[in-house]
């Protein structure tokens, strides 16, 4: 089991754990835990084969687990249970499921009574290498996404990748986004690793093997790879816990995603949208994951305009070697909406100060900037 610790200069700190399942609970008295929904009957939580060899939980709670509940609502509804439950200042509330399970228990455990402590079992790829690490817990509010929450360590998170054996392989590439992200911002190493063992995952399942299998023969790599991406992340967030500086890197491909995201949304609500360059018909709800794909090659695109316009060194085919890769692993590349859609959709990004926003632009792997400009600046360099 390898531990990766994160250690702030305020004290905040939290453990993560990547290996096999079977972490001791008995040093925690009071646990209750949070599990989404969609996992009853796939996961065993305590016991023989269990996540957690001890599980002496005082209640289990299962949660929706949706954009659409990922809201103050439920937030509520699990401190009510808590309360219900008699949860003390003791308690540990344990929160079992993908980044939208472990925002929102994250969340609910911080202000319940001013905050108790919380621990993560994240069971999506995307958790296991992002969301579950970092401390953010946050929900939808108005139409925002992650406007509300906190910054607050759990205690320790519990990475086993073989959780993932019942997730979809659609799921599974959200994460493999997540991690191809985490990698271009560290180095070439594991990047090129990463891109190898996804396109591997993306061959076999294409063949029709079941994607279990093939976890399960590839288990001890991508372990490794999702010990790596924690570290990296881990790294980033011990020295910029609330992000002043560096730890908006980890945006990267996101300011262009969310506006994916954004537009998508208004889409399904049926709001009018002038869909021009989205071929009616087209499937546009993209998971977080495949709008960071789109999201990650505009930037890389609008990398190489600004490294031309300034001057700056951008790395020799940057741009198309990450187009081809996140192919080869099964992400979309394409963005269904036109420039000007895009621009009005990022101009109200929470993110954006004042029309400026802070674009994270990788210039090539391992070499990933932050450059303030006004969204109409970005794209009329993209146009
Ligand atoms: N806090 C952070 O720093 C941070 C970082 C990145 C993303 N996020 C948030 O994370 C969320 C996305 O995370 P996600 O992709 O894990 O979403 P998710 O929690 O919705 O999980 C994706 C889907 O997989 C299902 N699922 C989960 N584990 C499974 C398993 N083992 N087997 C079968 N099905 C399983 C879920 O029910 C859901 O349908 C977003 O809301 C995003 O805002 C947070």
């Amino acid at each position: 089991m390898e531990q990766i610790e994160i250690q702030s200069s305020e004290s905040i700190s939290g453990t993560i754990l990547v290996g096999e399942c079977g972490v001791n609970l008995e040093p925690y008295r009071d646990i209750f835990v949070v599990v989404d929904k969609a996992l009853e009957g796939k996961v065993t939580l305590g016991g023989e084969g269990g996540v957690l060899s001890s599980l002496n939980a005082r209640g289990v709670k299962y949660v929706e687990a949706s954009e659409k509940t990922k809201t103050m609502e439920t937030v509520l509804e699990i401190c009510s249970w808590l309360l219900e439950k008699g949860a003390d200042r003791d308690a540990l509330v344990l929160a079992v499921g993908g980044g939208i399970t472990t925002d929102m228990a994250g969340f609910a455990a911080s202000i319940y009574k001013r905050g108790v402590r919380f621990a993560f079992v994240p069971t999506t790829l995307l958790a296991q290498v992002d969301a579950a690490i970092g401390g953010k817990n946050g929900v939808n509010f108005e139409k925002y996404k992650n406007m509300l929450g906190v910054i607050r360590q759990p205690v320790f998170t519990l990475v086993c990748p073989s959780l993932l054996r019942t997730l979809p392989f659609r799921d599974f590439l959200s994460g493999a986004a997540e991690m191809l992200k985490t990698f271009v911002i560290e180095g070439l190493e594991h990047y090129e690793r990463a891109a190898n063992l996804l396109g591997i995952f993306r061959e076999e399942v294409d063949s029709g093997r079941p994607f279990r299998e093939v976890l399960e023969e590839n288990v001890v790599e991508l372990t490794a790879l999702i010990a790596a991406a924690a570290r990296v992340k881990a790294g980033v967030v011990s020295r910029d816990c609330n992000e002043g500086g560096e730890r908006r890197k980890l945006n990267l491909g996101h300011t262009f995603a969310h506006a994916v995201e954004t537009l998508c949304r208004r889409r399904e609500d049926g709001a009018s949208l002038n869909l021009s360059g989205c071929a009616s018909g087209i499937d546009c709800m993209f998971t977080h994951g495949e709008a960071v794909s789109i999201g990650m090659l505009l930037a890389a695109r609008l990398a190489q305009r600004v490294a031309q316009t300034t001057q700056r060194a951008f790395q020799r085919d940057f741009a198309s070697r990450l187009e081809q890769d996140l192919k080869a692993v099964g992400l979309p590349v394409e963005c269904p909406f036109a420039l000007g859609d895009m621009a009005e959709a990022m101009s109200r990004d929470k993110k954006a100060q004042e029309g400026i926003v802070h674009f994270v632009l990788p210039f090539g792997i391992g070499d990933v900037d932050m450059v303030d400009m006004t969204v109409d600046q970005a794209i009329s360099l993209l146009s």
